[in-house]
């Protein structure tokens, strides 16, 4: 009995004392270890009368257990402390000034988005946005596209679910219905925004972006098509003298319809836009077909309007000479480190556009 006491009152003693989790972890060793101080007591219950044996066995278990307790209470305190002491130390101080090791770019996209959208804001249109994830109605049925179109085709467009009903939108043209429908005439917007289309080559990628602009009011008519993408395209590349064509085509949203063309040579192996005998096309164009203004409850006999469709990344291209349109979605940091734009020179048209 007096080496139970004895034992107890030397090691409830040395438990508390300050030590760490090693050792601790010999002490707990040094009592039940293999040869340990308890398990040797244990070990010599066999040599006791079985009277003597019964009550040694039980105070022995008791101080087993007490000091099992201890053991743990205090493993668990050192490691709460342990916890303690990194949070104090690991402390960070929010209010240093940050170190940049990497400056982020704004990718080319972006800027010729935000340039374009600066540029039109300033003859006063503003911007509206439409869903990725069309339906049918929006993106064809309501355009005036007939259902035999080929642009309706499973080649072209990228479905959502059997009925055909869902698709990702293949132009940005839905927004036009989707503006005219959830206000009145006037109006004079533009919409920014990704497209879809089963197609990938080096100047096709199967998502891409295009600007939508709209401008419908009273007695609208092609010269203000003309005077307004002239300005777009003089402001845009940033050139004074510029040549630009206008091309008759097709649209079923549109009657007439154009397409614009760029004239542009090549010198030293450069694009330089606005000179030459070379044409490229930028965008489609045309008067809103009545039936168009009709699906969007616009009255035609009151109000008519242009519409243009623009490829961004085409315009993107083209300004900053850059050849590959696969190159833009493929998250080259490399890429954008040398094509992208610092974050703070946002392009305004007083400031300059572009670097
Ligand atoms: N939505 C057409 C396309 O993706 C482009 C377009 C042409 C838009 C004529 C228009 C327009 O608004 O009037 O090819």
């Amino acid at each position: 009995m007096s080496d139970i006491q004895s034992l107890k009152t030397e090691f409830t003693k040395k438990i508390k004392e300050k030590i760490n989790k090693q050792e601790l972890d010999s002490i707990k060793t040094e009592l039940f270890g293999k040869n340990g101080k308890i398990s040797s007591l244990f070990k010599n219950l066999g040599n006791l009368s079985a009277d003597q044996k019964k009550e040694f066995a039980s105070n022995l278990n008791l101080l087993k257990d007490d000091l099992i307790s201890l053991i743990n209470k205090k493993f668990s305190d050192l490691e709460i402390q342990e916890i303690n002491n990194k949070l104090k130390n690991e402390k960070i101080d929010v209010t240093l000034p940050g170190r940049t090791y990497f400056n982020g770019k704004i990718h080319p996209v972006s800027q010729v988005i935000d340039e374009v959208t600066s540029i039109f804001s300033e003859i006063g249109f503003s911007v509206e946005e439409g869903p990725d994830v069309e339906n049918e109605y929006y993106n064809f049925s309501a355009l005036n596209t007939p259902e035999n179109h080929p642009a309706r085709d499973m080649h072209d467009t990228f479905y959502l679910d059997h009925s055909k009903n869902l698709l990702l939108r293949t132009h940005t043209s839905p927004v036009q219905i989707r503006t005219m429908l959830k206000s009145k005439p006037p109006f004079k917007i533009i919409a920014p925004g990704r497209t879809y289309r089963c197609d990938s080559d080096q100047t096709h990628s199967p998502m891409f972006h295009q600007l939508e602009g709209l401008h419908i009011d009273r007695d609208i008519n092609m010269g203000h098509l003309k005077g307004c993408l002239y300005y777009f395209v003089k402001k845009f590349f940033e050139v004074d003298k510029i040549k630009v064509r206008f091309r008759p085509s097709h649209f079923p949203f549109t009657e007439p319809s154009a397409e614009v063309d760029i004239g542009y040579k090549i010198e030293d192996g450069k694009i330089k836009i606005g000179e030459g005998d070379k044409w490229l096309e930028i965008l489609g164009c045309g008067m809103v077909h009545p039936n168009v203004l009709k699906n969007a409850k616009v009255n035609p006999k009151q109000y008519q309007g242009y519409a243009f469709g623009v490829g961004i990344d085409r315009l993107a291209m083209l300004k900053y000479g850059i050849n590959d349109l696969r190159s833009f979605f493929e998250n080259d940091i490399r890429w954008l480190e040398f094509y992208g734009f610092d974050p703070l020179d946002v392009p305004t048209n007083y400031r300059g556009l572009s670097r």
